[in-house]
């Protein structure tokens, strides 16, 4: 499977910086041609309509960084998967640990979340990772497994291989402390075990499943060559061409 590789940037760059780097990245794919990976970049949205104009005809796909699960209506300040597609995404992320810690997001809500993007046929990205106190009191594999059954409730197995799953620990997120290797492969397959469970064998081998958490140049090469981990969530290392791209090398 082709690795993925996704920016988000979070609450980073207004709409000049954004065309930059989408300028930059553009000429510098050009010069690299052969490429293995997929990229995704979810800017914030008010750079989404200027990014899918810049990047239309390359392989750069287009996602967000969160929406609503109504459709239509008075939902002040909302985003709906409607309005993404408008702007040319194709993916969304979901459940952030982000969304989660600073805006109460539960996974009942991302469950919600899930199901109106795959009704309106964007691609979820859907983020799970446990605290630093529940991997320290090896809760981990337990906090995953809450997470999965309640965000992916009701996704059919027609939906479930439009779901690409983003493994990130919220304690390795902007710390520069990511998960060793062998730690993102064991939770990993736990996740696999996990679809397997819910789904079946062949849906578990398929998954798309990344991870994130303080992603650099230097060491997405190691993250990336375990055959669990399909691809990362990048997020600082994501806001220079120079060092994204290098993190995009690693995965070919
Ligand atoms: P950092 O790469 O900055 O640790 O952020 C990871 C992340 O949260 C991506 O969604």
């Amino acid at each position: 499977m082709k690795k993925m590789v996704v920016a988000n940037w979070k609450m980073n760059k207004g709409l000049v910086q954004s065309q930059q780097f989408a300028e930059e990245l553009k000429t510098q794919l050009e010069k690299h041609k052969v490429l293995n990976a997929d990229i995704v970049i979810c800017p914030p949205f008010t750079s989404l309509d200027a990014l899918n104009k810049r990047l239309n005809g390359t392989n750069v796909k287009l996602g967000a960084q969160n929406m609503y699960y109504e459709t239509i209506g008075a939902f002040t300040g909302e985003i709906s998967a409607g309005m993404l597609k408008s702007c040319g995404c194709e993916y969304v992320i979901v459940g952030h640990s982000e969304r989660r810690q600073f805006f109460n997001e539960t996974s009942a809500i991302v469950n919600k979340k899930v199901l109106m993007a795959l009704d309106e046929g964007l691609k979820p990205i859907l983020c799970v990772g446990e605290n630093l106190q529940e991997h320290d009191d090896k809760l981990t594999e337990s906090v995953i497994d809450g997470q999965i059954t309640t965000c992916l409730g009701h996704v059919s197995v027609e939906d479930i291989t439009n779901v690409t799953i983003a493994y990130e620990p919220i304690w390795a997120i902007g710390t520069g402390k990511n998960a060793t290797p062998h730690q993102a492969e064991s939770v990993h397959n736990f996740i696999r075990k996990k679809l397997k469970k819910i789904y079946n064998e062949e849906i578990s081998k398929n998954a798309r499943i990344i991870y994130g958490g303080s992603i650099s140049p230097e060491n997405a090469k190691e993250l990336f060559a375990s055959p669990s981990v399909n691809g990362g969530l990048v997020g600082g290392a994501s806001l220079e061409v120079e060092s994204f791209l290098k993190i995009i090398n690693s995965a070919l």
